[in-house]
């Protein structure tokens, strides 16, 4: 992806971005020059992606670390500053989905939904702050339309994104005084990714996705690391606390029906 922007010697920390969209905004920030730090769950996930990013010509570690488990992320933030500075960007994307009715959810199934989604973002910008460079750091959170379109099957997905979304106004204003700027993006369904598998398991479903996109067509990881460059370089350094859609136009289509998915999902 050809990019106008040039983060050179930036530290860029992507959390949850080991895969998907998050580790495809991590690639776009390593062509752009950005020094990467990456971190999810699985230790082979992260080894794989700081290679990968390596690949490009970055500077790159993988760095196994739950957002659920603040002791974890801490250690996380101090070995990725002792390595590349203050932190000048931080996407936080980490998250978990599967389709299941409120009565079929089981009290931590969606606790561990929302612990991940929600609780996890709070983790990730609160144990970041210490670390974030100031004035100037930027943070992008990746939310969904979930966020702002009351769903069926994603009651957990529903709760939790709407506060990640209430949490990017509330830190906008808290922090905004010392410099920091932070946004939520809302991706559409983005092709070849897990969070697109699970809610449109089979061929069927996904064209349903793709035909219902104003735009029509599914997005691509390019469509939302774009985004993130624009809101993390100085074209957006007068943004912030915005939640911003990049979906085709499809957010404006209302809630989505996903009892074609679930039935195919437990058949498979
Ligand atoms: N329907 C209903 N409940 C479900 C479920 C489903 N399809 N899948 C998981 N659960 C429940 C489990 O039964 C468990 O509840 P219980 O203890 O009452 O039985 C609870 O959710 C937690 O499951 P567990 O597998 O222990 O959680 P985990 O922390 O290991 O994994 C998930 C988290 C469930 C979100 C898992 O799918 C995951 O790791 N997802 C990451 C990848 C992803 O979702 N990507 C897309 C991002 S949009
Ligand atoms: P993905 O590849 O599964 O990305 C999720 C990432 O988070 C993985 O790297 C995963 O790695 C990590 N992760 C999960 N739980 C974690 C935890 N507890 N602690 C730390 N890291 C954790 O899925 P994706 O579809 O690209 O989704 C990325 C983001 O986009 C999510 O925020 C999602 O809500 C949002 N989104 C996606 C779509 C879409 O169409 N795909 C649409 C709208 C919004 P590990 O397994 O190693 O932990």
């Amino acid at each position: 992806m050809d990019t106008p922007f040039d983060f050179s010697g930036r530290h860029v920390f992507v959390a949850g971005g080991s895969s998907g969209i998050n580790f495809g905004i991590a690639q776009a920030f390593a062509r752009a020059g950005a020094k990467l730090t990456v971190i999810s769950r699985s230790a082979d996930k992260v080894a794989t992606a700081a290679q990968q990013l390596q690949a490009l010509g970055a500077q790159a570690i993988g760095i196994a670390a739950d957002v659920r488990q603040p002791d974890a992320l801490q250690a996380a933030f101090s070995e990725a500053t002792s390595k590349f500075g203050p932190i000048d960007i931080l996407v936080s994307g980490a998250a978990g989905n599967f389709l299941a009715q409120a009565l079929d959810m089981s009290p931590n199934a969606f606790k561990t939904v929302v612990d991940i989604d929600l609780l996890g973002s709070f983790n990730v910008a609160r144990l970041a702050h210490a670390h974030l460079r100031k004035p100037g750091a930027c943070i992008v959170q990746i939310s969904a339309s979930q966020a702002f379109t009351p769903t069926p099957y994603q009651a957990h997905v529903c709760a939790a994104k709407a506060g990640v979304d209430m949490l990017t106004q509330v830190l906008a204003l808290e922090w905004g005084p010392q410099g920091v700027r932070i946004n939520s993006i809302v991706p559409g369904p983005i092709a070849d990714t897990e969070g697109l598998k699970r809610l449109a398991p089979t061929s069927d479903t996904l064209d349903a996705m793709a035909a219902r996109v104003p735009l029509k067509r599914l997005g691509r990881t390019e469509d939302i690391a774009r985004m993130a460059m624009l809101l993390a370089s100085e074209w957006g350094s007068y943004i912030t606390g915005v939640i911003i859609p990049v979906d085709g136009g499809l957010s404006l289509t209302g809630p989505r029906d996903f009892s074609a998915a679930a039935a195919a999902a437990k058949r498979a």
